[in-house]
């Protein structure tokens, strides 16, 4: 399913005489009532005012949002994808046909593909605080990658081991590697029923819920202010009978919903909001790539919330392709991305791996699903970044996760071999990335 498409084409001249001056990707915000999903349920699970969208557009400067100004193209290493001042083109609801992103002519990176592509999009890797003790690791990352999510270090347990006590050590280690290699950082994650420390099993009541969940979001924002603003401020708050998002869709009773219901999501985001006014907030979850139970319900829980006018910005698919997640392939994904687009958020890939552990996705479909996915966000203005779920094959968390069926043996998920060097994948993703 490459596509050098008629599609493309007539879209790349529609943003010629429509989008390459100014950008319009999901702006929100919002105000409304009304109530959201509700219900609850047992056993868990790994895994995770809007004005209009659409409208392709500029890019920014270096460090800066990479859609916030309305200059012309170019790079603007670190920015932000899409942060929209003034639209031409929207992408929902409307006759006008959705705008489309331009890629680049060329590129030596994926990093580079991203910031000279217009609007660019963020390119961005899980980076864990060992990887950093190794110098192909880190050439790599920063060579290829402008955005970074830590893998663990900036989680509850780790920032916050006592209550009230926190330990930024490991945090800051990555924030300011990727700040001194011109990149953009996620916070991940401020509100999750795992990797919580073992002091909030014993939290009772939802006026100590509370106290807690804002203690937290307001000390980790605060001391991460000026380096970090993106935000995965709620994780994975839904379940199903399959990590495959088929089955029973519910609300996850966590620490936070068993204490305070379905509130808690609209409280979390809230608390987050009043600690920065300017930082994008994002919900985050695995398997609503495909089309399932799982995703539709995502999907209402999210409407309910913008509805209500919760401070929401975007909503990352996480995309862990493969066993024991979903499958998706590029069409899939294009339709859920473009539904929650649709509701006037900003989308990302935030986790992307496929695993290719006990032949559920065979070599072949997974250079296609590659590529296909990348491409259904690429082209989406809207789709801020893509980020993937680690560097190289060998430090993937699936190689030891017991329900990934690797057993120990290499995932072959990601797009760089144990010698760092590229595989096949990346070129897919890289074709993607410029529209081959
Ligand atoms: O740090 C300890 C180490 O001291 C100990 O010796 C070792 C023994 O097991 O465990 C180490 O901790 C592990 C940690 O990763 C750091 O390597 C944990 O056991 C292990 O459970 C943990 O796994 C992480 C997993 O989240 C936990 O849920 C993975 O690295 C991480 O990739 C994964 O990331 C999540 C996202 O945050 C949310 N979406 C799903 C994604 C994949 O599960």
């Amino acid at each position: 399913m490459r596509s050098t498409s008629l599609a493309f084409l007539l879209s790349a001249f529609l943003c010629t005489i429509g989008c390459s001056d100014d950008d319009g990707a999901g702006e929100t915000g919002g105000a409304g009532p009304t109530g959201g999903t509700g219900g609850a349920g047992a056993t868990s699970g790994p895994g995770s005012t809007t004005s209009g969208s659409g409208g392709a557009g500029a890019t920014s400067g270096s460090g800066g949002d990479a859609a916030t100004s309305t200059s012309s193209t170019t790079s603007g290493a670190g920015g932000d994808a899409a942060t929209s001042t003034s639209s031409t083109t929207s992408g929902t609801g409307g006759s006008a046909p959705a705008a489309r992103r331009v890629p680049a002519a060329s590129a030596n990176s994926l990093r580079e593909a991203g910031e000279k592509a217009n609007p660019p999009i963020l390119i961005g890797a899980a980076i864990s605080g060992g990887g950093l003790n190794d110098n192909n690791y880190k050439r790599v990352a920063a060579a290829e990658h402008n955005y970074v999510t830590a893998e663990n270090e900036m989680k509850w347990d780790a920032l916050e081991p006592n209550p009230g006590q926190f330990s930024w050590g490991a945090a800051d280690n990555i924030v300011n590697w990727a700040r001194s290699n011109n990149m953009k950082v996620k916070g991940h994650t401020l509100v999750w029923h795992s990797q919580l420390p073992g002091w909030m099993n014993s939290m009772t009541g939802a006026a100590q819920v509370e106290q807690a969940m804002r203690r937290h979001i307001e000390n980790v924002m605060g001391h991460f202010k000026d380096r970090v603003n993106h935000w995965d401020v709620v994780n994975e708050a839904v379940l199903t009978d399959s990590d495959t998002g088929v089955g029973n869709p519910r609300m996850r009773p966590t620490v936070f919903f068993n204490a305070l219901g379905e509130r808690y999501l609209d409280l979390a985001f809230q608390i987050a909001r009043e600690q920065d006014p300017t930082a994008k907030l994002y919900y985050n979850d695995y398997s609503i790539d495909a089309r399932n139970e799982k995703a539709d319900f995502v999907y209402e829980m999210i409407k309910g919330m913008v509805e209500r006018g919760v401070p929401i910005d975007g909503v990352g698919l996480q995309m862990h392709i493969g066993p024991p997640n979903n499958v998706a392939g590029g069409e899939d994904v294009a339709y859920n991305l473009r539904r929650f687009a649709d509701l006037g958020l900003e989308v990302l890939i935030s986790e992307m791996d496929i695993n290719r552990c006990g032949n559920v996705v065979s070599a072949s479909d997974q250079l296609t699903y590659y590529h296909d996915i990348v491409e259904a966000c690429f082209v989406m203005p809207e789709c801020v970044g893509i980020t993937f779920w680690g560097i190289n094959d060998g430090r993937s968390w699936l190689n030891t996760w017991s329900t990934a069926r690797c057993n120990g043996q290499s995932s072959q998920s990601l797009l760089f071999n144990d010698q760092y060097q590229k595989k096949e994948t990346y070129n897919r993703v890289l074709d993607a990335l410029l529209g081959r």
